[in-house]
Formats: C-alpha cells, structure tokens, sequence
C-alpha cells in the first residue's frame, strides 16, 4: 500500500501536514506495460516550515550553550547508541524502500543499510578517541593552553540520491555528535526511507538537535541560508546545485563548506595490465548500480597495444550483464530511479555518434521501461560531451593512449580530482607514475575499481570533487573546530 507520509521534525515535534503533497513513484514498473508505481507521497512544504525548523536547530545551539552542544560526552553517545538501536529494527523495511524508490538490487540495498549502521557504531567509537585526545592541557613558552574540540554551529545537510541512507548519514551523524544542530533535507529518491527512522530521531536527541523537512531543496534551501544563520552546508550532489544554495547566504565566504561534488574518475590501462582482472573491475567500477555513483569509472583509457582484445571481450561482458528488478537473483542492471535519465544517456550517445565515436557492444543503447542498456562508445574525443561531462549512468567512453602522458595531461586538465585505477602488472616499476597520480587525485586504485570504502579511509577530493573530508575519522574533523583557553604563567 502506498506511505502516505505526512509528518515532519521540528523542534523535538512529530508535526502533521495539512498542506500540498508531492507523489512518490518508483520507475520499477508493476505491471506489464510500462507504468511508474505510485509509493506514496511525502509533504511539499515551504517558506514557514523552513524557518521553522531553522529557529528550532538556532534556540538548541543556543550560542553553544544549548543543552546538546554542552552535553557530556557520555550522553551524546548515549544518545546516539538509542538511535542506532531503534534504526536497526527498521532493515527489513528500510530495505524495501531502497529498493523500491532507488532500483538498488536487494544485496546493495543491504550493505547500504549495513554499512550505515557500521559507519555510526565506528564513529561513536572514533568521537571517545578523539574527545580523549583532543582535550589537551599543555603549556609551551610560558603560555598555557586548554584545547577541545567543540561543534561549528547549526548544519544544513542536503543528501544525494544514490545513497539516500549512507551518504546522507556520513554528512548527518558526525554533525550531530559533535555538538552540531541540524537542520535536514532527505533527497528526492530515497525519501520515503526516512519515514521509518523519523520516531528514532524524535525520541533519541533533545528538542531541535535534529530537525527534518520534505520538500524541493532550492524552496526550502533559499530561506535557510538567506538568513546567515547556517553554519555549515553539508552536501553531496553537484556543484552547480552546491554553488546556487552557498550563494543564498549573504556571507557565504564565511559557511564552513563539507560538499562531496561530482568527479570523472579514470581507469587507465597499461599494455601488461592481467585482461581477466582489469574486465572484471572495469565492469563493477563504470556499471555498479548503473553508474550512478560519484566513485564510478567515468571514462577508460586504454593503451593500443591491448586495445582490440580489451574492446571485444569488455564489450561482450557488458552485453552479457542481467537487467531485472532489484530483488531478482544475480542481477546487475536495475531500473533507473530518475526518469529523465535514459534521454539524457540517448543525447549523450548521439552526440558522440555525430562526432565519430561508436557503440560497440551490441545491446548498447537499447531502450526498454526506463532502462538504457549500457554502451560502450569508442572511439571518444575531448569534443564530445560523454567526454565533457560527468554521466552519473549508463554509458561508457572508452579512449585510447600510446603515451602515458595523453591521460596524464587530461588528467591535469580536469574540473575534477577525486580517483584514478591503475591496471598494469608491475606495480613496483609504476611508483613513479603512483606518485604522479597522487598529486592529480586524492585516492590511486592499483588494479581495482574505485570506490569509497572502507569508510575508515579518507574520501575527498580535489578541484570541484570535493570540500572537505568524510570518513569514519575525518568527518568528525570537517564538523567541528579545535577551540582553547590560553593563561600565562605569571
Ligand atoms: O556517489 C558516490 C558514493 O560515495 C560512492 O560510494 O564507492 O561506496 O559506491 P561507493
């Protein structure tokens, strides 16, 4: 039966909606002609409730002398250990609506929920380090110093779609441990996966520490950053979307920004790379969940030498992957959650097909429902737009190389610099190319796909890829700020 959710979290109060409701669909279809799944409808709200919930995260900060922010350590834990206790009992339906809303395959749907949960018990593990560390007493030319670490102030937090639970998490949970108030907006898709976890939030943190509103995020965004109240914008998404709501606020040089942006990640191919591995992680870096993933292979470069040989046999994988719904057994290629992305994958093939390149897998670009199997295009020029801009689906530009410098340069050139996989067999005679790379991006994969986790390790990235750093480790640093009182000793 469709979730009609009507309520929101404002100031510690389960409120109920009267106003305007926006339907949920889901693009898996249940029927046998194509027709998007009516989920269920969450509130559309505006302008009051915004400030309503801004009021409410400004009164518990209070100035930092809230209750949250001046809570003992033990207790903030305390309360995170009740909500992650409550959030555990909702997998099975938390699950569901992954799948549904996102066309996640049921064992992603289960490692996000898994690994979310993983990522709060490591961070409530990470904070007791930090805080026994960070609280120094120290004294250094006659100047002592009693330094912490305490929280920034009030936390808008924008999540992504493709991890409506994990990433969200990753902005939400660290802010909130700190001593942070929050003010949040889930994502379009995955929205309805809130429902469950609204009660867990409620009655876990004291009034006005989190706070969470449906609706369009620029209608309920706007108002927020316009009142220079915001702190920190916390975001994953694209940067255009993150440069329009930072410019709301009318000191924006001033908001601590912690912002995981778009990124063009490349594989690069040398001619002794092992064929069997480089196809196999090739395939789960451009291809798991679609493609839709900031992390994903964007675009491949391949040397001639192994050119031909890795086109025919990467071209007939890809043919050979499974498309079904997500909780079919063995499937790789799930429905598309927005829908307007088939058409937009469509131009991107059309435009390169104009500029010379080709499809050159068999199934590539075949419509079906609101699927577009993957194609994989060569040969890609720079001028082309599956090129230029970052897919974030399924399709897969394939370039070649003869000198390592061609990728090195484009590399360089890039907007972007968040990862890069390395395919060659002697990685010992490649550290100077590793070390290169390094300085290029913020993570090298030695022959395997790029990814985020383990989520204890560093995820950033440089140019417009990245502000800030999220990890287990790293997120409590980006929400928070080291503070001391100094006296000398006279
Ligand atoms: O969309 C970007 C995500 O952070 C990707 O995370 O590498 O774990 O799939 P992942």
């Amino acid at each position: 039966a469709p979730l009609h959710q009507k309520n929101y979290l404002v100031n510690g109060e389960l409120k109920s909606w009267d106003g305007t409701t926006a339907e949920v669909h889901s693009t898996i279809s249940s029927t046998e002609n194509y027709e998007p799944t009516l989920l269920g409808s969450v509130p559309d709200m505006g302008e009051p409730e915004a400030l309503e919930a801004l009021s409410a995260a400004v009164d518990a900060f209070d100035r930092g002398q809230g209750v949250w922010p001046t809570m003992h350590v033990r207790d903030r834990i305390e309360c995170m250990e009740k909500f992650v206790g409550q959030m555990e009992t909702k997998r099975d339906e938390i699950v569901k609506l992954l799948m549904w809303e996102i066309g996640k395959s049921l064992p992603d749907s289960q490692k996000e929920f898994d690994r979310t949960v993983e990522y709060i018990y490591d961070t409530i593990e990470e904070y007791k380090d930090l805080d026994r560390n960070s609280a120094k007493f120290q004294k250094q030319d006659g100047v002592y110093a009693h330094i912490k670490r305490g929280p920034l102030g009030v936390v808008l937090c924008l999540g992504p779609y493709n991890y409506p639970l994990n990433e969200t998490f990753a902005l939400l949970i660290p802010a909130i441990i700190m001593g942070n108030t929050t003010i949040f907006k889930p994502a379009k898709h995955g929205v309805l996966l809130i429902t469950p976890l609204l009660e867990a939030f409620q009655n876990s943190f004291p009034k006005g520490v989190v706070n969470i509103l449906f609706g369009r995020g620029r209608v309920l965004a706007t108002p927020i950053m316009q009142s220079g109240k915001v702190d920190v914008l916390a975001l994953i998404g694209n940067s255009k979307s993150a440069n329009a709501i930072q410019e709301q606020h009318p000191k924006s040089s001033r908001l601590r920004l912690v912002l995981g942006l778009e990124a063009k990640n490349p594989a690069i191919i040398l001619p002794d790379a092992d064929l069997d591995l480089t196809i196999e992680e090739c395939i789960s870096g451009t291809l798991s969940f679609n493609g839709q993933r900031c992390t994903a292979l964007k675009v491949i470069y391949v040397h001639e030498d192994i050119k031909e040989k890795f086109l025919k046999r990467f071209a007939e994988r890809v043919d050979g992957l499974n498309f079904g719904n997500p909780w079919d057994d063995g499937v790789n290629l799930t429905p598309l959650p927005e829908p307007g992305k088939p058409a937009y994958i469509q131009e991107l093939i059309d435009d390169a097909k104009q500029k010379g390149a080709e499809v050159i897998n068999e199934k590539g670009g075949k419509h079906f429902d609101n699927y577009i199997w993957p194609a994989v295009l060569h040969p890609v020029t720079k001028d082309m737009r599956v090129y230029q801009e970052e897919q974030f689906g399924p399709v897969i530009p394939v370039l070649t190389f003869s000198d390592i410098e061609e990728p090195l340069d484009d590399m360089a050139e890039s907007n972007y610099g968040q990862q890069v996989s390395l395919f060659g067999k002697d990685v010992y005679a490649l550290s100077p190319l590793i070390d290169t790379l390094v300085n290029l991006v913020c993570r090298v994969n030695l022959n395997s796909s790029c990814q985020r986790g383990p989520d204890v390790y560093p995820f950033t990235g440089r140019k417009d890829s990245a502000q800030a750093t999220l990890s287990v480790h790293d997120a409590l640093r980006s929400f928070s700020i080291r503070t001391f009182v100094a006296f000398k000793d006279n």
